[in-house]
């Protein structure tokens, strides 16, 4: 049979690493196509000599092969949102299906390109951008799709893992972890992206679309980073059972959508609690199905590469089928999208983990109780470090369940207290029940 002919755009990491996929595994991926798959293209602004591309057109300007009348699958991977979003829109013009790892492209633009290839009458898939070589989209679109889906917690940033892991168990500092992940190739060309949690953020905003059918949303997830957390944190939420980890959480609460990425507390009991290093690990509770756990490499040549090349697969297979037939990549079709609201985030319910340092005197502590009860926030565990005379006192102390408007306002009065030195820490925590 006739091949599928594929244009790669970008011969970075995951590039090589698709090129080496599809070449070692040609006669594999062939018998469960239907149909070998040509590389008949790649456009790259240099080489990779990880890869070998004997044999293929080579383009130093990868619109070449968006507008390439021989391809039948554009493949991006040069990453960014600025010439990725003009190339993918160029490809969706010029009738080609699409394939992209790129989460910010989907997050930001997915619905302008989804709009484009729906009209176009083509596929745009995109595996690799969430959790690397964890099919964890084909899972949400297609093994889970009986359930409705009531919350999603995951560890969707590797780095970020990484550097929380060797934190904890090595005391390493911050930055020299980040360097190691950046040495690496784990992190993002700027790292503030996967820090400050913008690429977990992007993610989630994918996999909150897919799993409860509404329009992605970026601009509306509450995203809060790593940077600012501190070794005695880490220590203290071990004292009280629990690990703190960046989670990316989606729930439906029934009056709206909760999406927010923040560091978290979770009891050490969870499966989520032992997944370290840059692994990735998704969970998701369905109705029916009940809590499932989704784990893997989140970045990297092999496991992204394996990715895009699942969806190349799954594209070359539906190029033998009515486009109307097929499953859609965002797991609902686009008119009939949910227009449940995105919650903000003064409204999310959760317990929280509070840190606080004290002058050593009479009643400090009776305040601090009084203003959390006048907030009918109620303490579930809490600790006092014995420390030596005139130094500031630090008080950890775990809350019930709280809406984080009533937390916000007690911690102002409580930060208003002239005993109360240097800012609050607060963290969210997740219990992860089904
Ligand atoms: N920088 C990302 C991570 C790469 O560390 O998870 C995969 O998206």
């Amino acid at each position: 049979m006739n091949p599928v002919k594929v244009g790669i755009a970008g011969l970075g990491t995951v590039g090589s690493g698709t090129v080496n996929i599809l070449r070692r595994n040609a006669d594999e991926i062939a018998r469960r196509v239907g149909r070998p798959i040509e590389i008949a293209h790649i456009g790259a602004r240099r080489d990779n000599d990880s890869c070998d591309v004997t044999g293929v057109r080579i383009s130093r300007d990868v619109m070449e092969v968006a507008r390439d009348p021989d391809i039948d699958i554009l493949v991006e991977l040069i990453g960014g949102t600025t010439t990725a979003r003009e190339l993918v829109l160029t490809a969706i013009s010029n009738g080609k299906h699409v394939v992209t790892a790129n989460k910010a492209l989907i997050a930001e633009h997915g619905n302008e390109i989804f709009a484009a290839a729906h009209a176009k009458g083509v596929d745009v898939a995109f595996e690799a951008a969430v959790a690397g070589g964890v099919p964890i989209l084909k899972a949400l679109g297609e093994g889970l799709a009986a359930n409705r889906i009531k919350w999603i917690a995951g560890i969707i940033n590797g780095t970020g893992n990484f550097i929380l892991t060797e934190m904890r168990d090595k005391g390493r500092s911050f930055s020299d972890v980040l360097a190691e992940a950046q040495a690496l190739g784990y992190a993002e060309a700027d790292p503030t992206f996967d820090v400050e949690g913008i690429d977990a953020a992007h993610k989630l905003t994918i996999l909150a679309s897919i799993a409860f059918g509404i329009p992605l949303q970026f601009s509306k997830v509450y995203t809060e980073g790593i940077s600012g957390l501190t070794s005695e944190d880490i220590t203290a939420a071990e004292q009280f059972g629990y690990r703190i980890k960046h989670l990316g959480i989606a729930k439906d609460t029934g009056n709206g959508i909760e999406l927010r990425v923040h560091p978290t507390l979770i009891p050490q009991s969870v499966l989520l609690a032992s997944v370290n290093g840059v692994m990735n690990a998704v969970m998701v509770d369905g109705d029916a199905v009940g809590p499932t756990l989704f784990y893997g490499a989140g970045a990297g040549a092999g496991p992204t590469g394996s990715a895009v090349v699942a969806d190349i697969i799954e594209m070359g297979r539906a190029l033998t089928i009515e486009h109307d037939q097929r499953v859609p990549y965002l797991g609902f079709h686009s008119d009939v999208l949910s227009e449940e609201p995105v919650l903000p985030m003064d409204q999310v319910v959760c317990p929280f983990y509070m840190r606080l340092h004290v002058q050593d005197r009479t009643g400090v502590l009776a305040d601090i109780t009084r203003i959390l009860s006048q907030h009918s926030i109620s303490i579930e565990a809490m600790f006092q470090k014995d420390v030596d005379d005139d130094q500031p006192v630090p008080i950890m102390l775990m809350t019930h369940a709280v809406r984080e408007q009533d937390m916000n306002k007690a911690l102002a009065e409580i930060a208003a207290l002239d005993a109360v030195l240097d800012d609050i820490v607060r963290i969210r925590v997740e219990l992860l029940k089904a």
